[in-house]
């Protein structure tokens, strides 16, 4: 999803919280949630946490233990892109208050929730995304999506002031995991041999987007997906969980496994943009999310994104000698291409191959 606030069509959809509370453990799931992909590819084997690349963000950046580190950061953007972080330096204090927020939040009245609903035609604010038309499969989750970086770009319209601390714990999960994406953004520079400067001109003023997930329990859970399959538009997602339920699946080497994330580490995904500035030497990772069937789930993930008149190709000092993977356009060309292609359901990286 785009750090914009977007002016492509995003219809209403009813509210899944309430839908779910209103069905009975016998009632069936509406045709609209089932989705035959969840279906015919269920999720085949768990990746255990000795599998899963760790990075320690703390050895990372101390300069004694970073080139141990970095060859683990390497391999883990070159084989996965998707990686846990742990040791990142955000605190407790503040990863238990952004998680009690975000779970009082959802747990208010709907007529609560509702001021900050989305309103048309625009992805911020309280309901979900890429819905365009009214055939389209719907997800078993409800999110609350804001632009949070640059600072001046926030809309406080769609900035909860219920419960009170939430807009402080938001702002300092946002600048946390913005240094967070910022170091790793110059670690990965540097393994790719590029200079770092020439990629964090990419990001000026820093663009970054919250997204809150609320997956409510269903009773058919292995025929719904909480969010479909799909690898992030941005560079660099930085994802808590915000409970101990687990749901987020990737497609390694074409089986969907599950990923068991330990409570307060993060989760780190390469998303499209950095791929295609990588010529395809990083990895987006393409995953979704299964619904629990009798937990909720909740999440929070921060998405750095390039700027949007930055132009998006593969970087110049990786392709001397060898050949673009990919096309250059505008990073704000490009989102578009993804939120059109989401609606659609296809990739839009694929479109961006050059050959
Ligand atoms: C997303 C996403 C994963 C999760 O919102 O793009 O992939 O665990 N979320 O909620
Ligand atoms: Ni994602």
């Amino acid at each position: 999803m785009g750090s914009g606030g977007e002016s492509l069509k995003n219809l209403k959809v009813p509210n899944v919280q309430e839908l779910a509370a209103t069905l009975d453990k016998t009632s069936e799931i509406p045709q609209r949630y089932i989705w035959p992909e969840a279906i015919a590819n269920p999720v085949q084997s768990n990746i255990s946490i000795d599998d899963l690349p760790i990075v320690d963000l703390g050895r990372l950046l101390d300069p004694a233990l970073c080139q141990e580190e970095s060859a683990k950061l390497e391999h883990a953007c070159q084989e996965w892109g998707i990686f846990l972080v742990v040791n990142h330096g955000i605190s407790k204090e503040l990863l238990s208050k952004i998680k009690d927020d975000i779970t009082e939040f959802f747990k208010l009245p709907l007529k609560e929730k509702e001021i900050f609903a989305q309103i048309p035609n625009n992805f911020q604010g309280y309901g979900q995304a890429f819905v365009a038309s009214e055939k389209q499969k719907l997800v078993w989750a409800d999110m609350l999506y804001l632009v949070s970086r640059p600072p001046t770009s926030r809309d406080m319209r769609f900035w909860p002031s219920k419960p009170p601390t939430f807009r402080e714990s938001l702002d300092k999960f946002s600048c946390a995991s913005k240094e967070i994406a910022i170091s790793l953004l110059t670690l990965m520079s540097g393994i790719l041999g590029v200079d770092p400067e020439a990629v964090l001109d990419k990001f000026k003023d820093e663009p970054q987007a919250l997204k809150a997930n609320y997956y409510p329990p269903c009773s058919e859970a292995d025929k719904v997906l909480g969010v479909k399959s799909h690898t992030d538009t941005q560079a660099i997602t930085v994802l808590l969980q915000v409970s101990d339920v687990q749901g987020l699946q990737v497609n390694k080497d074409g089986r969907w496994s599950s990923v068991h994330v330990p409570a307060d580490d993060l989760v780190v995904f390469i998303g499209d943009a950095l791929e295609i500035l990588s010529n395809g030497k990083f990895k987006a990772m393409e995953h979704r999310v299964a619904v629990h069937n009798t937990k909720e789930r909740i999440s929070i993930a921060a998405f750095l994104s390039p700027t949007d008149t930055a132009i998006i190709g593969p970087l110049p000092e990786l392709v001397r000698g060898s050949s673009e993977k990919y096309k250059s356009v505008s990073y704000a060309d490009y989102r578009q291409a993804y939120i059109a292609a989401r609606q659609a359901e296809r990739s839009s990286l694929e479109s961006m191959k050059s050959v």
